[in-house]
C-alpha cells in the first residue's frame, strides 16, 4: 500500500512522495527542516487533510531536532503559526498541532533529546492512529453498501485515499474494505478540476490495486448519477462542523446535490479528527483561495486569455442536510448530526 510520506527515525528527516509528480514520475523527496515541511503543504507536494495533520506533527518534530532553541514554548509557537499558515480549511492540521502542543507541556522537564523523542513518539502515534483509524471507518462504511450480490458502482470526488492519509484512505478505505471483503466494486472518479486530484492520483493508486476505476471530467457527474445504477456517492471531508456541514474539494457540493435529486446515498467519510466541533456550521469553516495559474493554465500550459479574472476557491461546503451519513472511526453518525456527531465526540477510543 502506497503511503504518502516515510520518516526516517535514525537520520531525523521526512521524507515525502511529490504528489506534484504523479502519475508521471514516483519522486520521493527529503525534507530535514520544518520551513520546507511548511513550503511542501502549501504547494501540494503532500496534500489530503489528514496527510498534511500528519506531516504537520513531524515537522514539529524536525524544528526541534535541528534547533533546540531557549524556550521551547516560544519555539513550538513559532512553528506552529507557520505550520498552520499553510492550509486553513483542513483542520486535523489545527488538531495535530494541539496534540503536539499538549504533549510538549508534558516534557517541560526533559533534556533536548528526551524533547525530540517525546514529540516524535507522538508524531508516530498521530501517523499509526490515522492508519488505524481509516482501516475501523472502511469495514463501517462497507457496511453501509450491502446489500452484496453485484458489483457496487461508487463515485468519488478528489482523492481521500492512501496518499492523502497516513494509509488506506478514508473514501477509498471504504472501498477497499468492500473489496477486502470480497465485493465486487467499482470507482467512478471525477477529474477534480483545478488540481487534478482524481485523474492523476484516485485513478492511479487505484490502478495500483487493481480495483477498476473509471475516469470523467467533473461535468459528467451529473449525467452520471441520472443513470440510476450508482449505489452511493463517498468522499472524504476537510472540515466537519459541529452541525453536520462538510467542507471537501471544490465540486463536491454540486456531487450532493445531484445525489440527493437522484436518490443515491451520499456519504461523508473521515476520521474524528476532520470533526471540528467547535466550529457551529459550515458557514464558519475558512475557504483557501488558491492562485489562479491553477486554473489559467494545464500542466504549465496557458488556456485562458491573458488578463481574465479568475475565482478559485479549493474547497466547497456541503450542508448537512445533503449528506445521508458520516462514517468514523468512532461510528456512523445519522441525521440529525448535530446530535450524533456530539455524541461520538464523547466517545472515548
Ligand atoms: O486540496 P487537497 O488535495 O488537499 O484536497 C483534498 C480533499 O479535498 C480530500 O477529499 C480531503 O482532504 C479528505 S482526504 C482523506
Amino acid at each position: 500500500m502506497v503511503r504518502p510520506f516515510r520518516w526516517d527515525p535514525e537520520r531525523k528527516v521526512l521524507h515525502l512522495l511529490d504528489q506534484r509528480r504523479l502519475p508521471a514520475e514516483e519522486v520521493w523527496i527529503e525534507r530535514a527542516e520544518a520551513h520546507e515541511v511548511a513550503d511542501a503543504i502549501r504547494d501540494m507536494v503532500v496534500r489530503g487533510a489528514p496527510a498534511i495533520g500528519i506531516v504537520a506533527a513531524y515537522a514539529v518534530v524536525l524544528g526541534f531536532a535541528r534547533d533546540a532553541g531557549d524556550s521551547p514554548a516560544a519555539r513550538f509557537e513559532d512553528l506552529a503559526a507557520a505550520l498552520l499558515n499553510t492550509r486553513p480549511t483542513a483542520v486535523n492540521l489545527r488538531a495535530a498541532i494541539v496534540r503536539m502542543r499538549t504533549r510538549l507541556e508534558t516534557l517541560s522537564a526533559a533534556s533536548a533529546a528526551g524533547r525530540v523523542r517525546g514529540l516524535e513518539a507522538e508524531a508516530d502515534r498521530i501517523a499509526a492512529e490515522d492508519l488505524e483509524a481509516n482501516r475501523r471507518l472502511g469495514t463501517l462504511g462497507a457496511s453501509l453498501l450491502r446489500p452484496a450480490g453485484k458489483r457496487a458502482r461508487v463515485l468519488t470526488h478528489c482523492n481521500a485515499g492512501s496518499l492523502a492519509t497516513s494509509g488506506y484512505g478514508t473514501a477509498l478505505g471504504i472501498v477497499r474494505a468492500l473489496a477486502e471483503s470480497g465485493r465486487e466494486v467499482e470507482v467512478f472518479a471525477p477529474e477534480t478540476r483545478p488540481y487534478l486530484q482524481g485523474a492523476r492520483l484516485t485513478a492511479w493508486e487505484l490502478m495500483a490495486d487493481g480495483i477498476p476505476v473509471t475516469l470523467v471530467t467533473d461535468g459528467m457527474v451529473g449525467s452520471l448519477l441520472a443513470g440510476g445504477d450508482m449505489d452511493a456517492v463517498v468522499v472524504g471531508a476537510d472540515r466537519i462542523a459541529a452541525n453536520g456541514d462538510s467542507a471537501n474539494k471544490i465540486g463536491t457540493y454540486q456531487a450532493a446535490v445531484l445525489a440527493k435529486e437522484h436518490g443515491v446515498p451520499f456519504l461523508v467519510a473521515a476520521p474524528f479528527s476532520s470533526v471540528d466541533l467547535e466550529t457551529p456550521t459550515g458557514a464558519e469553516i475558512p475557504i483557501e483561495e488558491r492562485r489562479p495559474e491553477e486554473i489559467v493554465e494545464i500542466v504549465g500550459r496557458r488556456i485562458a486569455p491573458e488578463g481574465v479574472s479568475v475565482w478559485n476557491p479549493a474547497f466547497d461546503v456541503t450542508p448537512a442536510g445533503y449528506i445521508t451519513a458520516i462514517v468514523t472511526e468512532r461510528g456512523i453518525a445519522h441525521p440529525p448530526f448535530a446530535a450524533s456527531l456530539a455524541r461520538l465526540g464523547r466517545t472515548r477510543e
